[in-house]
């Protein structure tokens, strides 16, 4: 096979991962919980290659997760350099969880392309040895990932069309971020005073979470979503040097959302290490969050999804 082309899904997590108990094998400490966003799209194409090359949206970069990646998976695998050419529909380096769509085409097309035929768990570490949230977009819908399984495997909890929420993402910036989040865990896991209580707490706030989902309980699951949100970017904000990832246009779409939940609109919010928000609402709820995160000061544009797919190899 000469060239394989994948499409992949971001997904954005409700139930937050942010720290690992084993960097080697990239484990996180707590289980998280994320829906697959189909609106947002990377397609990554994979060839055999002189030398390892990489390209995204156009241009090309050294991106060191991925040559590193790649170095970590050739002591066990045996995979030819390649020419990797990547883009995506949505703003990268910024929140967008880029590198979970990223990652997840990038092990579907390089299994596809040299043959490897790993089996799920095989495929979802080499998954996470590239990014741990990556795992997630492996799976369609309402999806789980939870390291009391020692192989850390993705599960779904229900399919996309179990419950048919909608999501706008508000863009307040498209500046790249200036700490990632492997390098911010990795301080907060040693700086934190509260990161033990967020790993007890997170397990909690997962149970409840698979349970509202399930259950279709759209309060329950705003509640704690939110709740989980804010008690993440706490804990950034106490790991040392204080990590911030929000600017004034995420507290500007954050009061809109909450202006609107208040006005009785079924929506609420969550956001990553970035000054992004993702608004989550019914599905008949959704132009009215759209409007009014478009006229919300500080947010530069907005994007629409629903609930997606796995990945899906779309050219060989
Ligand atoms: C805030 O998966 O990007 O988006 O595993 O080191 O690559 P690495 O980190 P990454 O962290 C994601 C953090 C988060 C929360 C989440 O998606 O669960």
């Amino acid at each position: 096979m000469n060239q394989v082309e994948v499409l992949a899904h971001p997904n954005v997590a409700l139930i937050k991962y942010w720290g690992k108990r084993d960097e080697t094998e990239k484990i996180p400490a707590s289980p998280s919980l994320s829906i697959t966003l189909g609106g947002l799209e990377t397609r990554t194409s994979v060839s055999k290659s002189g030398d390892d090359t990489i390209f995204i949206d156009g241009q090309s970069v050294s991106d060191q997760k991925i040559s590193q990646w790649l170095d970590r998976l050739r002591r066990e695998y045996d995979i030819p350099q390649l020419m990797i050419e990547s883009s995506n529909n949505f703003p990268k380096n910024c929140g967008f969880a880029s590198s979970s769509s990223g990652f997840a085409a990038l092990a579907v097309a390089i299994d596809e392309l040299c043959g490897l035929n790993l089996d799920f768990a095989s495929l979802a570490r080499i998954t996470r040895l590239g990014s741990a949230s990556a795992v997630r977009s492996l799976l369609s819908g309402y999806v789980a990932m939870n390291p009391d399984d020692q192989r850390c495997v993705p599960v779904q909890i229900v399919p996309p069309d179990y419950w048919n929420l909608r999501v706008v993402a508000a863009v307040t910036s498209t500046e790249p971020k200036l700490t990632s989040s492997t390098g911010g865990m990795a301080q907060t896991v040693a700086t934190s005073p509260f990161y033990q209580n967020w790993v007890v707490q997170t397990e909690d706030d997962f149970e409840r979470c698979s349970e509202a989902i399930q259950n279709r309980d759209f309060n329950t699951l705003a509640e704690l979503s939110e709740a989980n949100c804010y008690r993440m970017h706490a804990l950034m904000m106490t790991t040392l040097p204080p990590l911030r990832y929000w600017r004034a246009g995420t507290m500007s779409a954050i009061d809109t959302i909450e202006r609107l939940r208040h006005d009785g609109v079924p929506v609420f919010f969550t956001s990553d290490a970035g000054p992004q928000i993702k608004a989550i609402c019914e599905p008949e709820a959704i132009a009215t969050v759209k409007d009014a995160l478009d006229d919300t000061d500080g947010v530069l544009f907005t994007l629409e999804s629903d609930i997606g797919n796995a990945p899906t190899i779309s050219a060989r």
